[in-house]
């Protein structure tokens, strides 16, 4: 019988991230500073973030040596497990091989750890003594707590209110790693309070959430600002994935026709896919899939422009994919989905063909959820069960077309805290959210002029 787990020692746990910088099919756009419009210098982000981040940031390296501290903690879930899901092969009677990477074990329940820990410990090495950061849907915000808990710093995260009132216990686990954690928008600071002035009523979003931590950062000395996606660090470290579920294929003799990741910033997705997108430049014929929710539908109907991160416009600009930095979504249930933008360096691979997306509406993606479940056992975060309806929209047009082939997906984390999302799924309350074009267009409206 074949393996159902394939597994790696803790000594396969990579010793570098892979760097995608170098090996881009054309050299990436320079984010722009919000002020000036200039391409971005290393100092104009010292306020916020420590010099060895911003260096990995732009690195023209490859290959980047992860710190043993790192490694340790690491291991804590690493190197994590790749499932072959032969119980859903059957359910769905397809020939297809259909493989997932377990994130969900690390103690935070999904794949935002990877980044989390490095961003403390060089936070840490560089004299910070707190980090203020923003979280969606809790995830990484849960993270971020455990990081800085490891490493001996404070934590303050800022909460996109809706996720704050429907994940009571989201918090509980931030608490219990250490931190303060506050609902946005807040009274905490200017932008929190004018987003308050015009909207009082306003559930929040990400895009308001991190104006908020990037303010508390930018105006504290011992403060830094911590991000759990989007920027090319971020997706860096994440690339433990990818790796690892390389070095897993290989040993059992495998190898991906196709892969499949969810999107909200594109962390997951880069760091699960980057080590593959490699092999796909060198000549390899594997299909690449970016899965976001049809509400929030950046890659799928967003504008390929220059736009900022934040609502308040305090961060660089970069050239994404974006519905506009004062679009709020729909409060769907995958609250980790519900950005604006996304990653440029995904941004970019969609752009140029080499990334294929596509969008769901939340009762297909629930659908898959469940039937995974029972299936596999393993009941997703709703975030991640938009890669499992991806992968098993795959499997079935393999059936269709009686193919053996081989389909990957990141399965980032558990959805444990997400059971309410569940309860309202089978009492048929999710709405699927159909974003009005006049919507787009008037977000989009709103885009910096930069003569990009
Ligand atoms: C479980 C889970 N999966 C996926 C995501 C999407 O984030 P990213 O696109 O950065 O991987 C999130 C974000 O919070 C998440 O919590």
């Amino acid at each position: 019988m074949s393996e159902t787990k394939i597994l790696l020692s803790e000594s396969e746990i990579p010793k570098h991230w892979y760097n995608i910088l170098p090996d881009m099919p054309t050299p990436p756009a320079p984010p722009l500073h919000p002020g000036t419009g200039k391409p971005l210098g290393p100092d104009d982000l010292k306020a916020i973030f420590p010099m060895s981040l911003i260096e990995q940031e732009m690195s023209p390296e490859r290959e980047i040596a992860i710190p043993d501290e790192v490694r340790e903690i690491y291991a804590l879930w690493r190197p994590s497990p790749l499932f072959r899901a032969k119980r859903l092969e059957r359910a769905l009677k397809t020939p297809a091989r259909i493989y997932y990477k377990y994130e969900g074990n690390s103690p935070a329940g999904s794949h935002k750890p990877n980044t989390a820990v490095p961003q403390a410990y060089y936070n840490k090495d560089a004299g910070i003594r707190r980090i203020a950061t923003e979280t969606g849907a809790g995830q990484w915000g849960s993270a971020m707590s455990l990081a800085c808990q490891m490493f001996g710093l404070e934590c303050t995260v800022y909460m996109v209110k809706v996720s704050y009132e429907q994940k009571p216990y989201r918090r509980s686990m931030m608490a219990t790693w250490g931190a303060e954690v506050i609902a946005s928008p807040s009274n905490r600071t200017n932008a929190g309070r004018a987003i308050l002035a015009a909207h009082p009523d306003s559930t929040g979003s990400l895009g308001a959430a991190i104006s908020e931590a990037v303010e508390d950062a930018a105006t504290r000395q011992d403060t830094n600002y911590a991000l759990g996606s989007v920027l090319n660090h971020v997706l860096l470290h994440q690339t433990v994935i990818g790796l690892e579920t390389k070095a897993q294929l290989a040993k059992i003799g495998e190898k991906a026709d196709v892969l499949v990741a969810c999107v909200g910033g594109g962390s997951n997705f880069g760091g699960f896919t980057f080590p593959f997108v490699r092999d796909k430049a060198h000549g390899d014929r594997v299909r690449i899939v970016a899965v976001e929710p049809k509400a929030c539908p950046t890659l799928t109907r967003g504008s390929y422009s220059y736009d900022y991160g934040d609502v308040a416009k305090l961060t660089p600009m970069m050239l994404m994919y974006t519905l506009g930095h004062d679009f709020m979504p729909a409060s769907i249930h995958a609250g980790g989905l519900r950005y604006h933008g996304d990653s440029p360096l995904v941004s970019q691979l969609v752009h140029e063909g080499v990334v294929e997306a596509i969008a769901y509406h939340q009762n297909p993606v629930f659908d898959a959820a469940v039937t995974f479940a029972r299936a596999e056992g393993i009941i997703p975060a709703p975030e991640s069960a938009h890669a499992i309806k991806g992968a098993m929209d795959e499997a079935v047009r393999a059936r269709e077309a009686g193919e053996a082939r081989v389909i990957v997906f990141n399965l980032t984390g558990h959805g444990h805290f997400d059971m309410a999302a569940y309860d309202n799924y089978f009492s048929k309350k999710l709405e699927d959210f159909e974003l009005p074009q006049g919507d787009i267009d008037d977000a989009l409206k709103n885009l910096p002029k930069t003569g990009a």
